[in-house]
C-alpha cells in the first residue's frame, strides 16, 4: 500500500459520508489509532481514549445517538474519541516523560494535580477536550495517509453516546469519526485563502 506524505494527506482529505463495504483490518485500525496517539499534549497527559465501534447493532444505536447521520451507519468502523482527564490524572506518573529526572517528574505530577485537582469537573474536562482535538486531527490525517476516508462529527447526543459505550459520565466526547473506504469524493475543499488567515508581524 502506498502511503501519502503529510502534505498530500492534508490536500486529499475531505469529509466523506458514503463508504464501500470494504473492511478496515485490525492492523490498519491499530496503526491509525497509534498514530493518533502520537499527538502532543500539555505535560504529555494524553487525555484521549478511543472506542472503535465495528458491531453493526452497536453502530445502529450509535447512529441514533448521532441524530441518524448516515455515515455512522455506512462506515465499517466509527471511532468514538473521548477525553478522560480524571482518568489521565490517575496515571500521571506513567505519562510524565521518563527522560526527565525523578525530581522533575515528581514535581510535574504535583503541579498538574495541583492545577487540575482544584478545578471543577467541567473546567478540567474542557481542557482535556481541547487537547484531544489534536489527536482527532492526527487521526484524520493518519487514516487518509493509509488510504482511508473519514468523517469527523460533533452532531450527536454525548450523554447517549457515553451511556451506550460505558464511557465515564465526566468524560467529554470531542468527536465521532467514521472510517472506511470512500464511496464518494466528498465536497471539493473550500477554504479561506491564507492571506485571510495569516498575519506576519
Ligand atoms: C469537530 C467537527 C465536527 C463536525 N461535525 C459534523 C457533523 O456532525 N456532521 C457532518 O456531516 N459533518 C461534520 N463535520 C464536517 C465539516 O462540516 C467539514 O469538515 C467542513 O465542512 C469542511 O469540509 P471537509 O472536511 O470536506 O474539508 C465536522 C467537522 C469537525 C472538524
Amino acid at each position: 500500500m502506498s502511503v501519502l506524505t503529510v502534505p498530500d494527506a492534508i490536500e486529499a482529505r475531505r469529509s466523506v459520508r458514503k463508504y464501500t463495504a470494504a473492511p478496515v483490518p485490525d492492523a490498519d485500525l491499530t496503526r491509525i489509532i497509534t498514530l493518533a496517539g502520537r499527538a502532543p499534549s500539555a505535560w504529555n497527559v494524553q487525555p484521549w481514549r478511543f472506542v472503535a465501534v465495528r458491531d453493526p447493532a452497536v453502530r445502529a444505536q450509535l447512529q441514533q445517538a448521532a441524530y441518524g447521520q448516515p455515515q455512522v451507519g455506512a462506515a465499517p468502523v466509527v471511532i468514538v474519541v473521548y477525553s478522560d482527564m480524571l482518568g489521565a490524572m490517575e496515571i500521571l506518573p506513567e505519562t510524565t516523560h521518563p527522560g526527565m529526572s525523578e525530581d522533575s517528574r515528581a514535581a510535574t505530577v504535583a503541579q498538574v494535580r495541583g492545577i487540575f485537582g482544584a478545578q471543577p469537573d467541567a473546567a478540567r474536562e474542557g481542557w482535556g477536550n481541547a487537547q484531544s482535538y489534536l489527536s482527532v486531527g492526527f487521526l484524520l490525517l493518519a487514516a487518509q495517509s493509509l488510504g482511508y476516508a473519514t468523517s469527523p462529527m460533533l452532531g450527536f447526543d454525548a450523554a447517549a453516546v457515553k451511556t451506550l459505550l460505558g464511557i465515564p459520565a465526566h468524560a467529554t466526547v470531542p468527536a465521532l469519526v467514521a472510517l472506511g473506504v470512500a464511496a464518494e469524493d466528498g465536497f471539493p475543499t473550500h477554504r479561506l485563502p491564507v492571506e485571510r488567515t495569516l498575519r506576519v508581524v
